[in-house]
């Protein structure tokens, strides 16, 4: 008997070394395998409070917030937490100089001041059903991968069709373990969806790009929404006649403070990660991919940041284009040095390498090849690759190209007959783009990235895929840029509105016979005939055939619980509230306060320009229920495992409590898409008591504090 009992605990104790805060889970799936793991570590719930479709759970909060963010409910009225880089696009939509709330906050004080968005929607995730056998029905393995592909689209489509008939859920279904694998996620979406708050961009992306990435962090980053239903509480288009919608569940929010190790968990939707990577492609990512879009968004973020600090005006319209173009920018570069620094490329390897042993100790014959066959495909990648992302990266990233490139779907609309419908419906989008364009458009900023950018794709691709463009001599480019950029239509607001405004058969020639377009053009033929089929079809290839490996590689370490790479689709993470030491020497605190901010606050850098009325606040201390230890808390790192698509994820506490809001990762763990590392990964949490201040004192907002329900 007590053989037995160490037996057991043994077998236990091996599972968990393999969990060490690792790990993005299924919630179906957390009875089985994760809820002792979570208990033991501190957590009071169980599984079913999480998640169930026999009764009301967490997961009734949680929802997809508008197409890439995690966001959750907090009241019984339907009042919804998401991040400020999340709610971003709809802030900047509502503002104008008159109303500039990106940089003034905007705060409405009673419901009909709620701000509606178009095309802004919530999704609640109603259930999930394990739907490998029903989707894998007559594939067998024989059978060649195109046939299977087809038999699995067929088996997806019926069953979506079967299990959403005569409701409006929609529903997704997706691979996990490169299709070992399907799951089924049943949708409730809302599309009322209202903006109720959100502070200044000096309190919501305090620290702006500098800090990105980065701890000690003291971004605020929140904004509040409220989801609206019809009478019934039905999901319902815009109406003035919509009521705040009645959630199933909603998450109370405690303030009774953090301690280092406490248990602590995220719910969201982590976009994608790549766990199981061999190490050829690891080698690929850190010594050419990264490298290759590092330096040409280098290129570009020197010519946007020199002209934003020429002129206040240019920096605001290229505010969103910076964000945009620097957060993954940090991120690679990060990358590379995290996944050398953890050796990723040697651990890989020596897997790998244990991985071929074992297939042929054990005559796996199946698995002998994997290895030796992903290898040579990434080899044969390398060169689609880089032309893949040189064209993405600096042709594509070129603004005037981008926009030339917009008239491609009206053209092939006329082109292929499409009804008037199609085209009038293309032509409006077409325009609203055209409008968005010129709305932030800075000519001399382009013409000089186009001068930059377009040398780096000739010099770095293999010449197959250079295109004889007339005219261009890469070393005296500035002639030829001139020349297109004074001649384009393109960058003519007012023709471009008569073009669009009536556009038919003949004016296809106008727009064909531009410079820009035809600049364009030359590579876009060379990237969708010569690179893009070839690049798709071997990465195709290499599902397949990681598909097999996952499957070996479970039967090789039968005992370890493996978790699938992130898709967004719901997932829960867990760990503790953790500090770090980032180097030799160094160690980071788990939290950070205010005391932080106005130790940062300089009115000199835009981005640490604290708004005066904080300033004022903290002198005469007006912390509240907030503070703790004479401060107030700002932001705080746990060893949660998360990655772009959990921001604004719930952080929650050991009872299901809301503690704070996951926006971000520290920079010295950020490789943890590809491996994550229990001593450095670590995610960035806004503090729920920093936003709860931020609304109560410094915005005047505590009506909707008092309706949250808070824990104290
Ligand atoms: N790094 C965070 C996340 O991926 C925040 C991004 C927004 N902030 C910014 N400065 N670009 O996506
Ligand atoms: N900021 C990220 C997002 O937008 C979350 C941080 C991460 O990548 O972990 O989803």
């Amino acid at each position: 008997m007590k053989k037995i009992i160490t037996l057991v605990v043994l077998v236990i104790g091996l599972a968990n070394v393999n969990f060490a805060d690792e790990g993005m889970w299924i919630p179906l799936l957390l009875e089985k395998y994760n809820i002792e793991d979570m208990q033991a570590k501190g957590f009071k719930l169980s599984a079913e409070d999480i998640y169930s479709i026999n009764q009301d759970c967490l997961m009734d909060a949680v929802v997809i917030f508008g197409r890439g963010c995690t966001g959750e409910v907090v009241s019984d009225k339907g009042l919804l937490l998401t991040n400020h880089h999340c709610g971003y696009g709809a802030i900047q939509k509502h503002s104008s100089i008159e109303n500039d709330y990106l940089t003034e906050g905007f705060w409405a004080m009673n419901m009909r001041e709620e701000l509606p968005n178009e095309n802004l929607s919530v999704k609640f995730l109603k259930s999930i059903e394990d739907v490998t056998e029903k989707v894998l029905k007559d594939v067998s393995d024989d059978l060649t991968e195109d046939v299977r592909q087809e038999i699995i689209k067929t088996n997806i489509d019926t069953l979506k069709k079967l299990s959403t008939a005569d409701t409006h859920y929609s529903a997704v279904i997706k691979p996990f373990f490169y299709g070992n694998q399907y799951y089924m996620f049943i949708y409730e979406e809302y599309k009322d969806v209202r903006l109720v708050g959100a502070p200044p961009s000096a309190i919501g992306k305090f620290g702006g790009d500098t800090d990105n990435w980065m701890f000690p962090r003291h971004t605020g980053d929140f904004s509040i929404f409220r989801i609206y239903a019809d009478k019934d509480n039905k999901p319902a288009e815009y109406s003035e006649e919509n009521v705040p919608y009645k959630p199933k569940r909603f998450l109370p929010i405690s303030v009774k403070g953090i301690n280092e190790g406490d248990f602590t968990w995220v719910m969201g939707y982590p976009g994608s990660t790549q766990e199981y990577l061999i190490s050829d492609a690891i080698e690929q990512i850190a010594n050419i991919r990264n490298p290759n879009r590092i330096e040409v968004r280098d290129a570009r973020l020197e010519v946007m940041n020199k002209y934003a600090d020429m002129n206040d005006t240019i920096r605001i319209k290229y505010a969103s284009k910076n964000a945009g173009a620097s957060n993954s920018w940090k991120r690679w570069k990060g990358e590379i040095v995290g996944l050398e620094r953890l050796k990723t490329v040697e651990k890989k390897k020596a897997l790998e390498a244990k991985f071929q042993n074992w297939a042929k100790l054990n005559s796996k014959t199946e698995y002998y090849k994997i290895i030796p066959q992903l290898s040579e495909l990434y080899s044969e990648i390398e060169e689609y690759a880089i032309a893949y992302d040189y064209w993405r990266e600096s042709i594509r990233s070129i603004e005037v190209i981008r926009f030339a490139s917009m008239f491609d779907k009206v053209i092939k609309t006329i082109k292929d007959e499409g009804s008037e419908e199609d085209l009038e419906k293309e032509l409006k989008k077409l325009q609203s783009e055209l409008d968005k364009f010129f709305k932030d458009y800075v000519k001399d900023i382009d013409q000089e990235i186009f001068m930059k950018l377009v040398p780096m794709y000739y010099n770095k691709v293999n010449s197959t895929y250079k295109p004889n463009v007339q005219g261009l001599n890469i070393d005296e480019i500035s002639g030829f840029a001139d020349n297109l950029y004074s001649e384009s239509l393109f960058l003519n607001q007012s023709k471009c509105n008569s073009l669009v405004q009536d556009f038919n058969k003949e004016t296809i020639k106008v727009v064909e016979n531009d410079p820009v377009y035809k600049f364009y053009k030359s590579f876009a033929d060379i990237y969708k005939n010569e690179v893009k089929p070839k690049y798709d079809s071997l990465n195709y290839e290499t599902k397949r055939l990681y598909r097999a490996y996952l499957k070996g590689l479970q039967e090789m370490n039968s005992d370890k619980i493996y978790y699938p790479d992130a898709n967004f689709t719901m997932r829960v993470s867990y760990g503790n509230v953790e500090g770090f030491s980032p180097r030799d020497g160094v160690d980071y605190k788990y939290y950070t306060t205010i005391d932080g901010v106005i130790e940062k606050d300089n009115p000199q850098i835009y981005d640490y320009d604290v708004p005066q009325k904080l300033k004022d606040i903290y002198k005469a201390k007006d912390f509240g229920i907030y503070q703790q230890d004479g401060s107030v808390p700002v932001c705080f790192i746990a060893t949660n495992h998360t990655t772009g698509g959990n921001s604004g994820s719930p952080v929650l506490d050991a009872e299901g409590n809301l503690i704070g809001l996951n926006f971000d990762r520290a920079w010295d763990g950020i490789m943890s898409d590809m491996m994550f590392d229990p001593e450095r990964s670590r995610n960035v949490t806004l503090d729920i008591r920093y936003l709860l201040f931020i609304v109560d004192k410094f915005a005047g907002a505590g009506h909707l504090v008092d309706e949250m329900k808070i824990i104290k």
